[in-house]
């Protein structure tokens, strides 16, 4: 048991036992196609450990936000059809979120999922911040266990926030100062620097009194953004940007709309969509010197070519940096796959939301429900 939660092991002797596994297989489809298996590559080790132990499994996950009914557009066709590759023999249930009882933590639901089944693993690190029927239900009436895959990133990353190797350098992009407060703060406790791009940058770059033009702004975030500033901690912001003129459109070159170098200051009608070449090479140097690095959140708008330099700069950093490398989910992850750049990385999460809950609260319900199953009495 790792923190009181338990592990494979716990489980005793699973040969001829039906295990449920909750897995986040939560992938990108477009088209009907996956188009990044990581989520499901990942879950592998703790499948193949059960089913050469005999076990008899049976995997289910959520896919997409469906609203509590079946929605073909969420079907889990192409996730069972890629499992039936990489894993075969294991089950899949069909899409969680189908049933308004899983976000909802119906017991019923519950009670469905559990039916027939004589122990639970929770692999699913991407959705254990999430108290939903399928991560905190099961414990409360099965023997569980946590995953290979959620054993690992829960070491991983409560190990750069409770002993970091200093100096440790975070990285913070994305649209929102709201959505990340919680996490810069707890981010502050520890890093002893935090670098700061993407569309969240305009928040703080107002703060000091600049002038962001059309830029992403959190005008109710401005005074957070000065009392963080005023912290005394560490926090490197942009002294560059890319910004895209009137009449312009994001994703869209041919919209026309000009693409300038600016300073700290935009005019009226710009729009800062990326960090800057100057920037993007003082975070660079910021994140060589470092000894750990945990990296969460694009620099600015990558999926547009004209906007994705800074982003790519910064996961080239990281990549290069010889101290220990973290990529928190989501987009990042996205980005250093798109790069060519993840095998770089010491740690790609699978999980973004909760990798930054986890972050910040230093613990996530999954974990939690683990932690009273039966089996830990
Ligand atoms: C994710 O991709 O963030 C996880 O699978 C959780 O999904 P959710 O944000 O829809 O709960
Ligand atoms: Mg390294």
């Amino acid at each position: 048991m790792i923190n009181g939660v338990p592990q494979l092991e716990d489980l005793g002797d699973v040969a001829g036992q039906r295990v449920l596994v909750r897995c986040d297989f939560n992938v990108p489809i477009r088209d009907g196609a996956i188009t990044d298996d990581l989520r499901i590559r990942a879950a592998l080790p703790t499948l193949r450990w059960l089913q050469e132990r005999g076990a008899t499994v049976t995997a289910c996950s959520h896919l997409g936000r469906p609203k509590g009914a079946p929605d073909p557009q969420y079907s889990m066709d192409p996730v069972r059809a890629r499992l039936a590759e990489l894993a075969p023999g294991v089950e899949l249930l069909e899409n969680l979120r189908f049933d308004a009882g899983e976000t909802g933590n119906d017991p019923a639901f519950v009670a469905k999922l559990v039916a027939g089944q004589d122990a639970y693993v929770n692999d699913a690190f991407g959705a254990s911040h999430r108290s939903h029927a399928s991560i905190v239900g099961p414990p409360l009436t099965l023997p569980s266990a946590a995953g290979r895959l959620l054993e690992k990133e829960v070491e991983v990353l409560l190990g750069a926030r409770n002993e970091p190797r200093r100096p440790f350098v975070a990285i913070l992009g994305g649209s929102k100062v709201s959505d990340k407060l919680g996490v810069i703060e707890a981010l502050l406790q520890v890093a002893d620097s935090l670098i700061v791009g993407g569309g969240m940058c305009f928040t703080f770059l107002k703060a000091q009194g600049h002038q962001v033009g059309s830029s992403l702004l959190e005008e109710d975030q401005v005074d957070t953004c000065r009392r963080l500033l005023d912290s005394g901690a560490t926090i490197h912001l942009p002294s560059d940007i890319t910004g895209l003129g009137p009449g312009g459109k994001i994703g869209d070159p041919s919209a026309g709309g000009e693409v300038r170098q600016f300073g700290r200051n935009l005019p009226d009608g710009w729009m800062g969509l990326d960090i800057g070449p100057g920037t993007a090479a003082a975070f660079s140097d910021v994140i060589a010197e470092a000894r750990q690095v945990l990296w969460n959140g694009p620099m600015g708008v990558f999926e547009d070519p004209r906007f994705a330099a800074g982003t790519r700069t910064v996961a080239e950093a990281v990549a290069d940096c010889r101290g220990f490398t973290i990529v928190g989910g989501g987009d990042s992850a996205a980005a250093a796959a798109q790069f060519g750049l993840a095998d770089r990385i010491d740690h790609v999460s699978t999980g973004g939301g909760a990798s930054l809950e986890l972050l910040e609260q230093g613990d996530l319900p999954g974990l939690a429900a683990l932690r009273s199953a039966p089996n830990t009495k």
